[in-house]
């Protein structure tokens, strides 16, 4: 079964080709960062301005990689159907940015119509919690960075190495043969979802039995890395820069609270530990000043990361214990973080730990494609008639 999956649900336009909802025939993506950039935090009138322009060309990208991996020719969008034998269609219904989440859908509506494919929706969530299951070959990865408003210098696609290169199962359970192969990763396992938009612990017994255990409170543990880095003045997205600083910082340097930690719940709540760092800014004599101050801001980042990593962490450790599971997915655009893959390393020597490679941490068309293979195409008529969700609850 091949598909070809868009997303678009945030700031970035992807389309991704995947085989029986694992091989990545190939993942591209056009990322929004520079345009929004500029604003500290996504626009969301412009992100769907970037998505009309970008979601053909990307689409177009995604097909010519797959075809070029499978060693087929493809001459035009209309050969390449099928000289791919696509099987169906994928796009991410919801939630997020709604004018971001519709041009997705309708592009999508309108490929499976022209080219008589059949469409499946899918949940962005569900998509994250599937990117472990991906199998990405070097080489397969297109990144484009759509350049800001008033750059008119050609963006160029580039081939992202340095993703391709991190392995998709990162951590296991320590094998005293290390010539043992490591045991494949399935279900049941808990998910540890950690984005800019959403986050949760999830309970995945199937690709279509998911069940949230705990969810962010308020802000998301990306928006505080990307609040954090706004009051910081680091650019956005903020995660990239505050990981950086952090790992050269102390984590003990600065006491910072660890909000709903000790609560007998699995949810979590960052906004409070971000009103907390922005306190201590504004007592060093604000971002300036800080800035200027090359070990306290790396401190104040080590610190900072080491509250959320903690509470994260915290909270996935008792998950597991109270639903007695040994496997465990970090996964979403956090996942990234150099000091959460280290932490939970160590913390959980003794179970199933996998990360997605970075590239499929952040949004991504694989994942969907991936998590696609798992759910019933809709007939014609529903197709037509496929609308787009932002608030779109878990299914
Ligand atoms: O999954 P994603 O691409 O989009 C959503 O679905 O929200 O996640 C984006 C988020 C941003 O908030 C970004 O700051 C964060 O992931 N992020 C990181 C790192 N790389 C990206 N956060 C911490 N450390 C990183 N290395
Ligand atoms: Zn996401």
């Amino acid at each position: 079964m091949r598909i070809l999956a868009i997303e678009s649900s945030c700031d970035e336009t992807a389309a991704a080709v995947v085989e029986d909802g694992r091989r990545v025939l190939s993942n591209v993506i056009a990322s929004q960062t520079r345009v929004h950039g500029a604003y500290f935090g996504v626009v969301p009138e412009l992100a769907s301005r970037c998505h009309i322009e970008y979601a053909l060309p990307v689409v177009r990208e995604a097909l010519d990689l797959a075809a070029q991996s499978l060693g087929v020719r493809t001459a035009d969008f209309e050969a390449s159907t099928k000289s791919l034998a696509l099987d169906a269609i994928a796009v991410t219904r919801g939630p997020g940015l709604i004018g971001s989440l519709l041009v997705g859908v309708e592009t999508a509506k309108t490929l499976a119509w022209v080219w008589n494919l059949p469409l499946i929706p899918v949940h962005h969530i569900a998509g994250h919690l599937r990117s472990v299951f991906c199998e990405l070959p070097a080489g397969q990865s297109r990144i484009l960075e759509i350049p800001p408003e008033g750059d008119d210098s050609a963006p160029e696609w580039k081939s992202d190495a340095e993703s391709c290169a991190v392995e998709s199962q990162s951590a296991g359970p320590p094998s005293p043969n290390t010539r043992q192969r490591k045991p494949v990763f399935d279900y049941p396992y808990l998910g540890l979802v950690v984005s800019g938009g959403h986050s949760s612990i999830i309970r995945a017994d199937a690709p279509d039995r998911l069940r949230v255990l705990g969810a962010a409170l308020d802000d998301a543990p990306g928006e505080a890395y990307d609040k954090v880095a706004k009051r910081l003045g680091l650019g956005y997205p903020g995660g990239p820069a505050v990981d950086r600083l952090a790992a050269e910082g102390d984590p003990q340097a600065f006491d910072l609270p660890r909000p709903v930690l000790h609560a007998r719940n699995y949810d979590f709540s960052f906004s409070g530990l971000k009103t907390a760092v922005v306190r201590v800014i504004e007592d060093l004599g604000g971002p300036d000043r800080l800035r200027g101050d090359g070990t306290a801001l790396r401190d104040l980042c080590a610190s900072f990361q080491a509250a959320v990593v903690e509470v994260l962490l915290t909270k996935a450790e008792r998950a597991l214990k109270g639903e007695r599971l040994s496997r465990l997915a970090i996964v979403g655009g956090v996942a990234c973080n150099r000091g959460l893959r280290a932490e939970a390393a160590r913390r959980f020597g003794r179970i199933h730990l996998v990360f997605p490679p970075p590239v499929l941490c952040t949004d991504n068309a694989a994942m969907i494609a991936a998590a696609a293979a798992h759910v019933k195409p809709l007939c014609k008529e529903e197709a037509l008639a496929l609308d787009a969700r932002a608030g779109w609850e878990l299914p």
